[in-house]
């Protein structure tokens, strides 16, 4: 039997899975960059009702964060907003000291903040390539270094986790499909992926644990062209072999896992959880 695009339409109903039920993180201490939007902020929420406090760091959109600490308190989770641009030695330093004397010491980082400066190539600016490299690349870098300097520090602590530490980098269907007109943002994640196994090699002995979640399209600010009419979203979907978009909640549960001992055994893997957009979706009919 061959599919058809019309097949491919004739799909259930979505069902959406329920957010996990049990506190798999708790006593854990977790970073979130970028939390006050997208998938940060699902990633955030996530970590929270899984019983972990939260630092929910952000660099604009001051009502947003509190937001999200807000909706992380109301589970019963510490949680608190912290304002420091990633790309920043200084200000990401600032932070690390700041969640060790808050609540002790640190856990779980989650490299999430990330932007997108398109152009054509030809027309892209030097300062649209820092931005994204700057931002993406070297702020993850910034972030896990200062993060595996305290997992190093402290060691594992055997009631809190079987690992020293967790760090979860958001990078992105991109590091492996290439992206024309968005060549800074793919070089970005590519970048991600080399830097994420690179550091898991070298920390795996001392028990630091380090993985990518790779999104594909899921439903955010950064791409709101894609989903938000009617026209974009079923054009959206022939690049979706599961014919949905992702949700927050998708990364949210998926960084959960990651970032529990339930995945004790998993160290330089990038997780798609992308619908299936990286499986070369063009050839289920054709090639
Ligand atoms: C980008 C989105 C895009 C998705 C799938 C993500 O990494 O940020 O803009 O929709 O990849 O192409």
């Amino acid at each position: 039997m061959s599919l058809d695009a019309g097949d491919r339409h004739a799909v259930p109903e979505v069902v959406m899975p329920t957010p996990p039920i049990h506190k798999v993180l708790s006593g854990q201490k977790a970073l979130v960059t970028g939390a006050n939007s997208g998938i940060g902020r699902g990633v955030a929420i996530a970590l929270g009702r899984a019983g972990a406090d939260v630092v929910v760091n952000y660099v604009a959109g001051d009502e947003a964060a509190d937001a999200v600490v807000a909706e992380i308190r109301t589970g019963g989770g510490k949680a608190y907003a912290h304002k420091a641009d990633v790309a920043n030695e200084t200000e990401v330093q600032a932070m690390f000291r700041k969640m060790v004397e808050e609540l002790g010491t640190i856990d779980i980082l989650v490299n999430n903040a990330g932007l997108q400066r398109d152009a054509p190539f030809d027309e892209m600016t030097l300062e649209q390539w820092n931005t994204v490299i700057g931002i993406n690349l070297t702020g993850q870098f910034l972030c896990a270094r200062e993060a595996v300097r305290e997992f190093k520090r402290r060691g594992v602590v055997p009631s809190v986790s079987c690992a020293a530490g967790k760090i979860i980098c958001m990078s992105s269907v991109h590091e492996i499909i290439p992206w024309a007109g968005h060549v800074n943002y793919a070089a970005s994640k590519g970048g991600i992926m080399m830097m994420m196994k690179s550091i898991a090699q070298e920390v795996a002995p001392y028990r630091i644990r380090v993985n990518s979640i790779s999104p594909g399209a899921i439903r955010t600010p950064i791409n709101t062209k894609a989903w938000s009419t009617p026209e974009a979203y079923q054009r959206l979907m022939t690049l979706v072999p599961y014919n949905r978009i992702g949700e927050p909640e998708d990364i949210g549960r998926a960084a959960v896992w990651l970032a529990s001992d339930n995945a004790d055994y998993v160290t330089g893997t990038s997780l798609y959880v992308d619908g299936g957009m990286t499986l070369y979706p063009g050839f289920a009919t054709g090639g």
